[in-house]
């Protein structure tokens, strides 16, 4: 199993956000969390990426686990091991978050040579042709304010996926999409799954996430309804 959820559980202030969170993603597979702003979505995701620390249950990524519960206690992965189980993801925020005083190739080489410590002319070139495949290969010497909102979420895509993630994760990934925009996205993703990416999206996008997931989860008031 790529990535498996059990029992979590995140309280902000005594007020229970997440209440027994269960699920899991395969290799290859396109997993959607649907529900109403404030159900808990983000906060499920900022756990999965190691930006949360639950207060109870586990996250395991290829069988590595980022925390479980031991003798009724919490255990989280020491920070090297959480460093190199974050590497297998990626995630597209919903303002994608890319570096505005550096070009669309900057964003996306940084991770490479500063995290995964490739040489300044391989990840250039592994870059390019990420650019290329996204169709970004003419807005590489561009800056993110440049670009338009679908362009932006390419190249936070493309700065994802350039890692060679296992786990890919949106939040919101349709939030500022045009219909069309939206649907280049479904292909994009459906691509990303074909070549064995798994993927996580939360969103509140109903028709999007009938027409691009393989499963959809509703998640209500921190909980995730049964299936019916
Ligand atoms: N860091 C935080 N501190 C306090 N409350 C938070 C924090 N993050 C989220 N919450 C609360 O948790 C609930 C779920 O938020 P969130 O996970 O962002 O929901 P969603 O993404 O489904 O809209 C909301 O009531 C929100 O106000
Ligand atoms: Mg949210």
């Amino acid at each position: 199993m790529l990535l498996e959820v059990s029992g979590l559980y995140k309280a902000f202030k005594g007020i229970q956000v997440l209440q027994d969170i269960n699920f899991n993603v395969k290799k290859g597979e396109i997993v959607s969390l649907l529900g109403q702003s404030g159900a808990g979505k983000t906060t499920i995701i900022r756990c999965i990426t190691g930006l949360e620390k639950p207060d109870k249950g586990s996250i395991a990524v290829n069988g590595r686990l980022m925390c479980e519960e031991k003798d009724g206690k919490m255990v989280y992965a020491a920070r090297d091991e959480l460093y190199d189980i974050r590497k297998q993801m990626g995630m597209v925020f919903q303002s994608y978050h890319l570096f505005p005083h550096m070009s669309v190739l900057k964003n996306v080489t940084l991770a490479l040579t500063d995290v995964h410590k490739l040489r300044g002319d391989e990840a250039q070139k592994k870059a390019m042709d990420m650019l290329q495949s996204l169709g970004l290969a003419d807005k590489a010497l561009s800056h993110p304010y440049e670009l338009s909102g679908g362009q932006k979420q390419r190249v936070a895509i493309a700065r994802s996926c350039v890692t060679n993630p296992q786990l890919l994760c949106f939040d919101e990934p349709t939030a500022a999409l045009d219909p069309q925009t939206t649907r280049d996205l479904t292909k994009i993703i459906r691509n990303l799954a074909a070549e064995g990416m798994g993927v996580l999206i939360i969103s509140h996008d109903i028709p999007f996430v009938e027409s691009v997931s393989d499963r959809v989860l509703t998640v209500e008031n921190g909980k995730i309804r049964d299936e019916d």
